[in-house]
């Protein structure tokens, strides 16, 4: 029986968000966000109609959810900081309440042995910065950075790893481009300008932080999703490019490389979608190059040549330039709709390592939602061995990739605890540790007790599941 061993130091843990997790929404001086404003527009959007306000109550109960992490072996945790909580304005005075909140926060997991990993947008746009355009208005890219800023100088001295964003693609493409997130705009070149303006107040962030507070690091977390052409054609592989060019280096070129790859910047000018630039915005890309990555895996994207005609009248899309391949024979998350293909986390991690400098990174996201997971209670606990199994499918991927040189540094499931999904609300769960919605009772599943002896022994053998 072989060991997949770890290195001592690897980061076990998982990730949360301010928006999922914290609850209070619209409390303790807290600001709307456009998911506070998109539910009460459209409630019927959301899953069961269940909002912003009912998430896992980590605002009141952070000191015992804590002391849970703890017993899950982790050491190390994400979450991600409201901007609408810590500057209900946008811009100007910080709210208090948020400050003594994430200092507290902040505090109680490093006296646990949790190194907290700090998140500075995750989907979270405030109302107010929505209302002056969002990411469209260069403004806000001002905004952001200040915001970003105030948290490198209250909070800096504590947090040792911060994020910029996580995944800035969901919202371009689910709010700018498939109707999915507020404020449902379908147009490709509106689109573009979200990404770009994106990218340069993380560029600005990473450039600030790296002029103020030597002693961390500061990276993105970005959802990586390898393109697998349906067929060796070159039609076929002509595709998956394109695919890999629009939904991964369209953000991994800039934030690794520190600029835009030619072929897109030549393809959004041949299709007059090219963003509005300035005078200097190279040479700020060029600055915000991070010192890590995170990456989220979850799904493989399969892609064939297109087949069918474009509508000319219809909008620009990306699937103009090839068309979704469901391959016949596939392991599906059928709760989810997710192809599960655990080759596709080594796959991105050599990637990273032949073209992106072996730049150090770690699995920031990775995980499987199941509905109606009551249905697997044994004695009082979840018996989720269909998790644990995709758990250690992937985590010996990471290894073979990591004994080929890949610069991993560990591995983060999605999610602590159930946790609400955006309009999927509660629909699928995904924690180590089950949420009971009526009573806020917390219980660690089985998946949570064996990431404890895995984080424990820095590894599992191949025989133990
Ligand atoms: C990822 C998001 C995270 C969560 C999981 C299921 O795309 O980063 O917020 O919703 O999906």
């Amino acid at each position: 029986m072989s060991f997949y061993k770890f290195p001592n130091d690897f980061w076990w843990g998982s990730a949360s968000s301010a928006a999922q997790s914290e609850g209070a929404s619209l409390a303790e001086g807290k600001a709307p966000t456009i998911w506070d404003h998109w539910f009460e527009q459209q409630p019927w959007r959301f899953f069961d109609g269940v909002g912003p306000a009912d998430t896992s109550t980590f605002y009141q109960n952070y000191k015992s959810d804590i002391q849970l992490m703890k017993q899950l072996g982790h050491n190390s945790f994400r979450t991600s900081i409201s901007w609408a909580r810590l500057i209900p304005d946008g811009v100007g005075a910080v709210n208090p309440k948020a400050v003594e909140f994430y200092t507290n926060m902040i505090q109680e997991l490093k006296n646990a042995g949790i190194e907290p990993f700090i998140c500075l947008f995750h989907f979270d746009m405030p109302l107010v910065m929505q209302e002056k355009g969002g990411w469209e208005n260069r403004e806000v890219v001002d905004a952001y950075v200040e915001y970003t800023k105030t948290c490198f100088d209250l909070f800096g001295k504590d947090v040792r790893y911060w994020f910029t964003f996580n995944e800035p693609i969901v919202p371009v493409e689910q709010g700018y481009l498939y109707d999915a997130h507020y404020p449902n705009v379908v147009d490709f070149k509106r689109a573009v300008q979200v990404a770009y303006h994106t990218m340069l107040a993380h560029a600005k962030a990473v450039s600030a932080y790296h002029h103020s507070h030597e002693h961390g690091q500061i990276g993105i977390v970005l959802n990586l999703t390898p393109s697998y052409p349906r067929s060796s054609h070159p039609s076929d592989e002509k595709a998956a490019r394109m695919a890999d060019l629009l939904f991964n280096r369209s953000f991994l070129d800039p934030a690794v490389l520190g600029q835009y790859p030619q072929e897109l910047v030549q393809l959004m000018a041949d299709y007059n979608v090219a963003p509005k630039t300035e005078p200097g915005d190279s040479e700020l890309l060029r600055l915000g190059k991070v010192d890590m990555l995170g990456v989220n895996y979850y799904q493989p994207r399969r892609v064939k040549a297109r087949l069918n005609a474009i509508n000319p009248d219809g909008p620009m899309l990306p699937e103009w330039f090839f068309e979704p391949y469901e391959m016949p024979v596939r392991k599906m998350n059928r709760y989810r709709g997710w192809e599960i293909y655990e080759k596709g986390v080594y796959d991105i991690l050599l990637n990273l390592k032949e073209n992106y400098g072996n730049i150090p990174c770690y699995i920031s996201e990775n995980g499987m939602g199941v509905e109606d997971e009551q249905r697997f209670i044994v004695n009082g606990q979840v018996q989720d061995d269909y998790r644990i199994e995709f758990i250690r499918n992937h985590l010996i991927w990471v290894n073979k990739a990591m004994t080929e040189g890949a610069n991993c540094r560990g591995y983060h499931l999605w999610t602590f605890i159930d946790c609400w999904s955006w309009a999927n609300a509660y629909k699928n769960r995904y924690g180590f540790v089950a949420l009971d919605l009526k009573t806020q009772q917390r219980t660690i599943k089985k998946s949570g007790n064996w990431i404890a002896q895995v984080a424990r022994d820095n590894g599992f053998d191949s025989g133990d599941n």
